[in-house]
């Protein structure tokens, strides 16, 4: 059964997932919490998201930094006059929605990139009118999306809550750099928070006004973007693809690595377009139907980006979502923080024997969107069972294993089942759960996504042995308590 976003939204709040912040007071829009499942959710995709890009290369890093950052920053990066969306205002109400998006909802077509006068062009002629009041609109202004903060009691410095993570490593490329082994490529990353002023925030995480982001800043030499040492490698293999030139037909294309790069783009690049994809395929297991990589055309692009693709899921009513993209910088943003900082972004590069401003390649990835995908992926409504179904694999599920004690009434089972779960705890994510019939403990960790369930008899007093229940089977296997660690850790895998 094909379910819908509001599902989701339902579902998310009822298991502790996620729901709207500070919500005894009635919420603020576009901003979320997680529960204690879906912070568990949270915290396994950006374990995976590291071990998996940090493990592209030993000379990548994790840094942890600041999220207020120097007005100066967004004025070098070009955020204070470019990071800006259109405003729809309703001539007589309160009424206000990003004007690209009213667009795209009431013509279905896209309009991300359309300049102000084109888009009020669009909705004059197209007569669109306020959904709330029916008068009609204004025409279409800007709105920088930055949140400014004013720090300080008695000076006024200007600061701003970055809006990408990104910022943070270029300001940092000087000094890791001269810290580190001095050899490019260098792979900065970061997993934290970002904040935008969305003009309309909306489908739960998927469009926030404080976000995750897990990025990799890649600094390189711009005069070997065309090859990547592991190309051939690679070349082969078969991307999920629609460029500019499909979209007519909107159909999406398997392409090798190769014919990418005849196509015109970089080997560098494309060699990181597979990396993502299979770590989409190989590592997060999610059905290749669902993923396909979205070129942008030069309206669309981001201000500060020459190549750019987005990595989309397709989710049930909303249909193929940003969920990342994969961006060619160029030197924009050091070459733009050395003309404002004053100091030399240049580096020596002993490899080529020259000196330049390295280019920046960024595999870019919103977290909350990823998590999203990976919930409602995994949603299912199952009839037979009459309970929801989560159907995530082992690294990502909040809890890998569930402990139960066929009853809780009787002290020795109750005894052995703590001592099974005593002896789990320490080495895989598991809970202990006594509450209710063991029917109703199946259901309640079918819809926390527990992978495998494993009950305490009666029976296990005499044989030392107990049930595993898998997930997705429901199937039940008799398993010697001596050899439920190996067991385990072999349905880990
Ligand atoms: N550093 C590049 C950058 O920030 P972006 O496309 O603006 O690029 C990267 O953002 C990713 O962050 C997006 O692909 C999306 O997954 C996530 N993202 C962006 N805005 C978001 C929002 N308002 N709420 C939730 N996630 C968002």
């Amino acid at each position: 059964m094909v379910h819908s976003a509001q599902d989701i939204v339902v579902f998310c709040k009822k298991k502790g997932f996620i729901y709207p912040s500070s919500e005894i007071y009635g919420g603020v829009a576009g901003l979320y919490d997680y529960g204690h499942l879906g912070t568990r959710l949270k915290h396994n995709f950006e374990n995976i998201w590291r071990n998996y890009f940090l493990g592209l290369d030993d000379n990548y890093f994790e840094l942890e930094t600041s999220n207020i950052m120097h007005e100066k920053v967004f004025k070098a990066s070009g955020h204070l006059d470019n990071f800006i969306d259109p405003l729809a205002k309703c001539s007589k109400c309160d009424f206000v929605e990003r004007a690209d998006h009213l667009i795209e909802k009431n013509l279905a077509k896209r309009a991300e990139g359309l300049s102000p006068e084109e888009l009020t062009q669009l909705i004059t002629k197209n007569k669109l009118k306020c959904p709330q009041c029916g008068a009609s609109f204004k025409p279409v202004t800007i709105l920088n999306m930055m949140f400014p903060l004013n720090m300080g009691a008695t000076t006024v410095n200007k600061a701003y809550l970055r809006p990408e993570t990104a910022q943070s490593p270029y300001v940092n490329f000087k000094h890791q750099f001269e810290l580190l082994r001095k050899v490019l490529p260098l792979g900065l990353a970061l997993v934290g928070r970002a904040y935008r002023n969305e003009i309309s925030p909306r489908n739960l995480t998927l469009r926030q006004r404080e976000f995750t982001q897990a990025e990799l800043q890649i600094f390189f030499n711009p005069a070997e973007i065309s090859k990547h040492k592991h190309f051939n490698l690679v070349k082969d293999y078969k991307l999920k693809t629609l460029l500019v030139k499909d979209r007519e037909t909107n159909k999406i294309v398997d392409r090798t690595a190769q014919e990418l790069v005849d196509y015109g783009l970089p080997q560098f690049y494309v060699f990181h377009l597979v990396k993502i994809q299979q770590f989409y395929f190989e590592v997060l297991k999610i059905p290749t139907e669902k993923f396909r990589f979205y070129e942008l055309d030069d309206k669309e692009k981001a201000f500060y980006n020459k190549y750019h693709f987005d990595l989309e899921i397709n989710l049930s009513e909303l249909g193929f979502t940003e969920m990342g993209g994969l961006h060619y910088r160029t030197d924009h943003d050091l070459k733009g923080h050395q003309e404002i900082s004053k100091e030399k972004m240049e580096i020596f590069d002993e490899a080529s024997g020259s000196r330049f401003i390295p280019h920046v390649l960024e595999l870019s990835f919103g977290v909350d969107r990823n998590v999203y995908a990976l919930l409602d992926l995994g949603y299912e409504d199952n009839q037979e069972r009459g309970n929801i179904l989560l159907h995530l694999q082992p690294q990502l599920s909040p809890y890998f294993c569930a402990v139960f004690p066929l009853v809780k009434n009787k002290p020795e089972l109750l005894a052995k089942a703590e001592e099974v779960y005593d002896s789990l705890k320490k080495n895989c994510s598991c809970y202990f759960d006594t509450g209710g019939s063991v029917g109703r403990r199946y259901a309640r960790a079918d819809e926390m996504g527990v992978n495998y369930c494993i009950t305490v008899d009666f029976e296990s007093l005499e044989d030392n042995a107990v049930t595993i229940r898998d997930r997705d089977t429901t199937k039940q296997k008799r398993i010697k308590i001596t050899d439920l660690k190996s067991k385990l850790a072999e349905l880990s895998q």
